[in-house]
């Protein structure tokens, strides 16, 4: 389904307790912490692929090149254990949080917050 960006921004409250969303030049889009990797521009990067010392899952993601799309992003929080798993990654992550819905709303936001 196709999602909702500013739903998604005010879903991403659920995401700030580990996620900061920071421009390049270090322009601050959304304060939240930094247990997580900075999720700007996220959609259409490789995962694993910022400064952050991502678990193994995720690490092998990146040395495969796989490309963070809306509907993967989706899959990944709703539950990212599973999704490493069902992808062929090691199921090891650092992320423990699920988020039960509004996942397409989430992604169409982080879609938005992007270099131009
Ligand atoms: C990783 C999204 C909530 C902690 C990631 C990644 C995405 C993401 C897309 C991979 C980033 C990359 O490849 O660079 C989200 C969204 C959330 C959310 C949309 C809310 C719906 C949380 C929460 C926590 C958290 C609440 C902490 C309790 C982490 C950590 C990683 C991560 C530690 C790195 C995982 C690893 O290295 O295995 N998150 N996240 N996230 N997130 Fe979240």
């Amino acid at each position: 389904a196709e999602g909702d960006a500013a739903k998604g921004e005010k879903a991403f409250k659920k995401c700030k307790a580990c996620h900061t969303i920071a421009a390049d030049d270090g322009t601050v889009i959304f304060k939240g912490g930094k247990t997580g990797p900075n999720l700007y521009g996220v959609i259409g990067r490789v995962a694993g692929s910022t400064d952050f010392k991502y678990g193994d899952g995720l690490q092998g993601a990146a040395e495969a090149g796989f490309v963070w799309t809306e509907e993967a992003l989706t899959e990944f929080v709703t539950d990212p254990k599973d999704w490493l798993e069902e992808q062929g990654f090691e199921e090891k992550t650092k992320m423990t949080f699920k988020l039960k819905k509004g996942g397409e709303d989430v992604a169409a936001y982080l879609a938005s917050v992007a270099p131009a």
